[in-house]
């Protein structure tokens, strides 16, 4: 049966209500910028379950968001609900002491990413990335970190770069200074933090000799997610590894996105390229805040011997311990069928999306690595995107958030900026998918785009 797309609503709906009052207790209506840009349709959520998410108004939304990434078995995932319900009911949320259930948890975490011996959690992968910057600092005795254009990873004084600038503010000479991911950053932006061009070994490989001897690491995200997913183009990682290492400088894969999301390993299991330190986040919680960083014994000892301080009340507290017991064991124990799942439906959603925009000749580019996944609506016939240039450049940002305000009408959420990716779960099915393209084929037929 054809969805049928609600029409403008005439009368101010309980969600514009709810954010209308939640303007008048918390900053700009919501807690993080992300859900209340002022492009979005007003959406207050008030339960989610499985792949789908029902708002205030009652309106049933299948979510290719799922909380921007985390919910990799779907809104309220029993096994994660019961063994969060048993650790909160039986021993408590958080006890203030070391526990058995953090040892099990790095055990497991470790299982899945070899390249970590010893890791500490934290509560988000913010915290965790401004750990890692300083981890590399102490460790190397550098002082430069090396970030790359389009890549995120947090909004902390250490590494909060503009990562979304406009083209005319990017370095004309490929790499440069970072410039501040906002205002009020000290000293005017991230502390001696170089923005390189992605995918681009010579940019890399210049930036790293003029600096010769000062970059204590480069970060990345081994599969760019903040910018639409790129993934790196064959060869990349391994020629990166190299050219770090050559220079004494520290790889750090920021998987805060494609850890567990991927492969169960991330992108390091994906592409057989191992960092020096990890970042692992969204995924691992099932919805709840948790984050770890880890890599050698070695690297890791100035926070064994306590010269480095790490800290945090919540850091490993118990029930976000619980969630991610809970994720890990779904996937140590049957992680091929769990990925091979979340690869067809990926793949099914991706395949149907661009076969409806050839039909109706709509310049776009598809790009997903298994569950996570990007449209792009083109300005013109590129075919192509390698790096957060080519987004800027030639990606339509406008046509795409009418694109997403039509599918919203007709029940279907994904994100209204273009660089956020959709991200699928175990919980979506293949009708799941064909209910999307169903209502996707519906949209663009009557849509101006
Ligand atoms: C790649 C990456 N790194 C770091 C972060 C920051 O994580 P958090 O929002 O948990 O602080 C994000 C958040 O979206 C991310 O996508």
């Amino acid at each position: 049966m054809i969805h049928q797309l609600a029409t403008e609503p005439q009368t101010i709906s309980r969600c514009e209500e709810l954010l209308a009052r939640a303007k008048q207790s918390i900053a700009g209506g919501d807690s993080s910028t992300m859900r209340v840009l002022p492009y979005h349709l007003p959406l207050v959520a008030v339960r989610g379950k499985g792949s789908r998410v029902w708002d205030a108004d009652d309106q049933q939304y299948i979510d290719l968001n799922m909380a921007f990434g985390p919910l990799i078995f779907g809104h309220c995932p029993p096994a994660v609900i019961r063994a969060v319900q048993k650790q909160i009911s039986n021993f408590g949320s958080q006890l203030g002491f070391p526990t058995e259930i953090t040892t099990r948890v790095a055990e497991k975490l470790k299982r899945l990413f070899p390249s970590i011996e010893l890791l500490r959690f934290a509560n988000s992968g913010t915290e965790a990335l401004a750990s890692t910057a300083r981890l590399a600092r102490v460790f190397t005795g550098r002082e430069k970190i090396v970030q790359f254009e389009g890549h995120y990873h947090g909004w902390s004084e250490a590494l909060f770069n503009r990562y979304h600038a406009p083209l005319e503010q990017l370095n004309g000479r490929d790499y440069g200074p970072a410039l501040p991911g906002t205002i009020g950053m000290m000293h005017g932006g991230p502390q001696d933090s170089l923005v390189v061009r992605w995918n681009n070994l010579d940019a890399l490989a210049r930036c790293l000799e003029t600096n010769q001897g000062q970059v204590a690491a480069v970060i990345m995200e081994p599969i760019m997610g903040n910018a639409g997913v790129i993934a790196p183009e064959p060869g990349y990682l391994e020629q990166v590894r190299m050219l770090v290492h050559d220079h004494g400088a520290l790889l750090v894969f920021d998987e805060v996105i494609t850890g567990l999301r991927v492969a169960p390993g991330g992108a390091q299991e994906l592409y057989g390229v191992e960092p020096d330190i990890t970042v692992v986040s969204k995924s691992m919680g099932g919805g709840y805040p948790v984050a770890a960083f880890g890599a050698s014994r070695e690297i890791m000892e100035p926070i064994v011997n306590g010269s480095l301080f790490h800290g945090g009340v919540y850091s490993g507290n118990a029930v976000v311990m619980a969630a991610a017991e809970a994720v890990l064991d779904q996937i140590l124990a049957r992680g091929d069928d769990i990925y091979a799942h979340m690869r067809d439906v990926s793949d099914r959603l991706s395949d149907g999306f661009g076969e409806i925009l050839t039909r109706a000749g709509i310049s776009h580019v598809m790009q997903h690595v298994g569950p996570m996944l990007s449209l792009f609506l083109m300005r013109d016939g590129v075919q192509e995107l390698r790096e957060y240039r080519d987004v800027r450049e030639h990606c339509a940002f406008d046509r795409y958030i009418t694109l997403q305000h039509a599918m919203q009408r007709a029940g279907v959420y994904f994100h209204p900026n273009q660089f956020e990716p959709m991200f699928l779960s175990a919980a979506h099915g293949p009708e799941d998918i064909d209910a999307v393209l169903e209502r996707f084929e519906q949209v663009v037929a009557c849509t101006d785009l």
